[in-house]
């Protein structure tokens, strides 16, 4: 059968690199696909595969005025947002992967997934997916190879990432490519795995279908096994937004952000300056990842490696976020959103309700009575960047934008101020490793509990968590010209439960702050745990925040920090021994300060 699923004339082999050859057939020798298909990221192949998704069941097609080239997905109900219980990082040896990560040794994560696999793919078509993660021809750029049995990954794919030909052309016959490896298998979490092998920079993804376990470009490739080769080459992947703030005068800023999975990074990219900003433009260049590098002019650049964006829909509307609504406006995947009679979506958030005879996300009709969500609280958007009106023009850039502040972001009903500028690198990096966030819906488990989520990148981070704030503090030292590190809060609550800060467009007063403090062109003020905006220094005009809630929004009360610095400790004690000892004292300096400031 092999012969014949490598025999160029039966299957559209797109390569002669042997590596590449070799790795497939030993894949499908293990699978045993029926039909091989080498994707080459055409228009014709786009139509071909959509019309195959469609008379599958895996696409229903959306209203083609409404929405031209849109399509829905509903997955299986158990298998709807990213597994961290079944994500293991596969080292040599467990303390590599730390103490923040399953663990499994390498050996026996193969055996298990090898069995998992075997004849997995028999009547089913194996798809080789050639991708590129950043611009294509870039020197920073990483090449990925997956293999999927499924038609919906291969069309998201598609979206997210520089697929096909071009991937094959840049790898020529080099080896230096990520070995993907996924099976829909049946969909079971008895048997579902997401291993990351970074020694062998591979991934082999079994038993799901959810776009974060299985587009193995963004959280596998880009963020796990990423990660682990920034530190070993002496670059940052982080799970960062990247937007370009270009001022009346022409002057541009970038900025880069982490915020925790659907805290708001997408709507914060895509920000739409209040009235009061006339002639202010922020631009997106990513939405959720960052690779980022020392320049040769000792600045920090920073590229977008993904060419899609994949959005969670709930909560995104003409108020939270105008320019996603145009970006689902055509050539768009939605996943687990709700379905109205003249077949658009809908989700909860995107207006007051759904009208009537809409099916909810499972494809049942849906009623307010019946107390269930129409959406699923993680369904998602995938759509491709360019669709994007406020897209940067330097997406495409080899090099990237130069950034010059790095912002922190949690979702904290308590202690954290609307935003607050680090001392120096090293403060910046603690303020980034101790960031906690209450949880959402993008991964299972309780929604609301607050977790210490360092960098967000908790869920990401391919090897040790100790091990990745001691690259971080020594970036620091790499970087002439560092961004300043600042944390932002948009979700603090004021004595009466509801939120301090309006958020969403309004966010761009505070985004001016950071923007003018990295540029050394605005005042603040020193408190115990960093600089904050005076009431003067943040633009209120035209704004309905009083100055007693802009106080509330800002505030500093030190015996929130003390309870936050004491919940620090036990965080780096999980940790463990490679947590840096400057990052320690840092806490400590900081007990100390709020100790001395009170007089204590
Ligand atoms: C995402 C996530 O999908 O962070 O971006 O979960
Ligand atoms: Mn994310």
């Amino acid at each position: 059968m092999l012969t014949s699923l490598l025999d160029a004339k039966q299957s559209n082999i797109l390569t002669a690199n042997e590596t590449l050859l070799n790795w497939v057939e030993e894949m499908a020798k293990l699978t045993k696909p029926d039909r091989l298909v080498w994707c080459d990221g055409s228009d014709e192949e786009r139509r071909r595969l959509t019309r195959d998704a469609v008379d599958a069941g895996v696409l229903i097609p959306l209203n083609e005025k409404k929405r031209p080239g849109c399509y829905l997905h509903r997955s299986n109900p158990n298998d709807v947002a990213r597994v961290e219980h079944l994500t293991f990082i596969c080292t040599p040896t467990r303390d590599e992967a730390g103490p923040t990560n399953n663990w499994m040794a390498p050996g026996e994560a193969y055996a298990k997934l090898r069995g998992l696999l075997d004849g997995a793919m028999q009547a089913r078509t194996m798809y080789v997916v050639p991708y590129v993660m950043g611009p294509v021809g870039s020197p920073f750029s990483k090449i990925g190879i997956e293999l999927t049995d499924s038609i919906y990954v291969v069309l998201n794919m598609r979206i997210m990432t520089r697929m096909g030909r071009v991937a094959l052309d840049m790898l020529g016959d080099s080896g230096d490519f990520n070995r993907g490896v996924h099976s829909t298998l049946d969909v079971n979490p008895e048997r579902r795995f997401i291993c990351h092998f970074p020694q062998d920079n591979a991934i082999w993804s079994v038993g799901s279908g959810y776009g974060g376990n299985v587009l193995l470009g963004k959280k596998c490739l880009a963020l796990r096994i990423g990660s682990h080769l920034g530190q070993r080459e002496g670059w940052l992947a982080e799970h960062m937004l990247i937007l370009g703030v270009e001022s009346p005068e022409g002057q541009k800023t970038y900025v880069a952000a982490a915020f925790p999975s659907a805290c708001g990074k997408t709507n914060f990219a895509m920000l739409i300056p209040p009235e009061r900003f006339k002639g202010w433009r922020v631009f997106t260049v990513g939405d959720d990842i960052a690779w980022m590098r020392v320049g040769a002019d000792g600045r920090l650049w920073a590229t977008n490696p993904e060419a899609g964006y994949f959005g969670v829909a709930p909560g995104t509307s003409e108020k939270s976020n105008p320019n996603a609504m145009r970006v689902v406006e055509r050539d768009t995947i939605f996943t687990n959103v709700a379905l109205t009679p003249d077949r658009d979506v809908w989700w909860e958030g995107m207006s007051d309700a759904p009208p009537p005879g809409t099916l909810d996300w499972q494809g049942r009709p849906w009623s307010r009575a019946s107390g269930e969500k129409a959406a699923h609280p993680n369904s998602r958007f995938t759509a491709p960047m360019t669709n994007n009106p406020v897209l940067s023009r330097h997406t495409e850039d080899p090099e990237g934008v130069p950034i010059s502040a790095i912002i922190f972001g949690g979702r904290r009903a308590t202690t954290v101020p609307l935003v607050l500028q680090a001392f120096n690198w090293v403060h910046g990096v603690f303020l980034g490793a101790t960031m906690g966030s209450e949880t959402t819906a993008a991964a299972t488990g309780a929604v609301g509990v607050v977790r210490r989520d360092p960098m967000a990148m908790l869920p990401f981070c391919g090897y040790n968590m100790g091990d990745y704030f001691a690259h971080w503090l020594a970036m620091g030292g790499k970087i002439p010209r560092a961004p300043k590190i600042f944390m932002v809060n948009w979700f603090r609550k004021g004595g009466d439960g509801k939120f301090a800060w309006p958020g969403y467009g309004e966010n761009m007063r505070v985004l001016k702050w950071v923007v003018d403090r990295a540029l050394g062109q605005t005042g603040g003020m020193e408190t115990a745990v960093g600089w904050v905006p005076r009431e003067g220094d943040i633009d209120l005009s035209g704004l309905d925040v009083t100055s007693e809630q802009f106080r509330a929004a800002t505030r500093v009360d030190l015996d929130e920090w003390g309870i936050e610095l004491e919940s620090q400790k036990e965080f780096f004690a999980k940790i463990g021994a490679t947590v840096p000892r400057a990052l320690e004292l840092q806490r400590a300096l900081l007990v100390a300060s709020i100790a001395a400031v009170r007089g204590k």
